[in-house]
């Protein structure tokens, strides 16, 4: 006697299938974005007349600044981003001394400098070759043909023998960080890093394992789309544009935030931020977060 078969459970299928919308990428606009901004901050410091005998003043047009930052004798780099309007609403503490402080992705350090100002003990991590970026897998080839990148802490340098600071600058992946190498810090901030990773998640879990008090995260949301600010979603980018992988909603980015462990997570502000020579930008949240 033959077994009874069971009854094949029934399948639905969309039909046709649904096809992924996958874009064309264009490799060199992705790997020529850094040599491009370059040029621009050169542009930029040549218009602002950066080019008197003074060598301060000389070195300083030579950098491609990222951040507008006042130097002593009343000089302002060219930055590409003045977060100085920013200050007032951005969550920072006004006193910060005795603070064991870390500044995530410092670039030329105006949080770090900030922070110091405000009595904090301060390292600043960062990488020092923008061939370290989490570029897309099919760029990479091309940028490591790259040979003539400026070192990224090139006007950290700078400005940190300007103000004759002592931040500590350390070469670190945020991927790297570990409290048994860097120890606990008490603050910790980390602004406009993670649209730049592959990886947002275990970047704040990194963050995460060396935080012991307060976490200050200011990154880009989503205001745009049909669902706005509110709701689980993210926008994947994948890179190819300024190695910006995702615009998270605010309430993505807040609960990634949660979900690396951080708890009591409080938006400070929601702004916008244009570039100095290139008008336009993301918008961004400023959030505060505990371990
Ligand atoms: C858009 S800038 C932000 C600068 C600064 N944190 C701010 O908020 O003004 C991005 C910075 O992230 C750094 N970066 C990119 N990938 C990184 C990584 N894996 N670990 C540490 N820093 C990284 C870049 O070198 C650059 O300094």
């Amino acid at each position: 006697m033959q077994n009874a078969q069971p009854e094949a459970a029934e399948v639905r299928y969309l039909d046709p299938p649904p096809q992924p919308r996958l874009r064309e990428r264009d490799v060199e606009r992705t790997t020529t974005f850094i040599t491009v901004a370059s040029e621009k901050g050169a542009e930029h410091a040549k218009a602002q007349g950066w080019t008197s005998e003074d060598d301060l003043t000389q070195l300083i047009a030579s950098i491609s600044w990222y951040h507008t930052l006042e130097l002593p004798g009343g000089i302002v780099t060219p930055g590409q981003f003045d977060h100085r309007p920013v200050l007032p609403r951005y969550g920072l503490p006004a006193d910060m001394a005795g603070k064991r402080s870390l500044d995530v992705a410092t670039f030329d350090g105006f949080w770090a400098f900030e922070m110091e100002r405000r009595g904090a003990d301060v390292t600043a991590i960062d990488l020092d070759d923008l061939r370290e970026l989490d570029f897309p897998t099919l760029t990479r080839p091309f940028v490591d043909r790259i040979t003539t990148l400026p070192p990224i802490g090139q006007g950290f340098d700078v400005a940190h023998r300007a103000l004759g600071s002592s931040v500590q600058r350390r070469h670190s992946s945020v991927y790297r960080l570990d409290p048994d190498e860097h120890g606990l810090f008490d603050f910790v901030h980390c602004g406009d890093l993670l649209l730049h990773l592959r990886d947002p998640l275990t970047a704040l879990e990194r963050i995460r394992s060396v935080t012991s008090g307060t976490f200050l995260l200011s990154d880009v949301v989503e205001l745009d789309n049909r669902h706005g600010m509110f709701g689980p979603h993210v926008q994947y980018l994948g890179g190819w544009s300024d190695v910006v992988w995702w615009v998270p909603s605010l309430d993505a980015l807040c609960q990634m935030v949660s979900d690396a462990g951080f708890r009591n997570i409080k938006v400070n502000a929601v702004y916008t931020l244009a570039k100095t020579y290139d008008p336009g930008g993301f918008w961004r949240a400023s959030i505060t977060a505990h371990a």
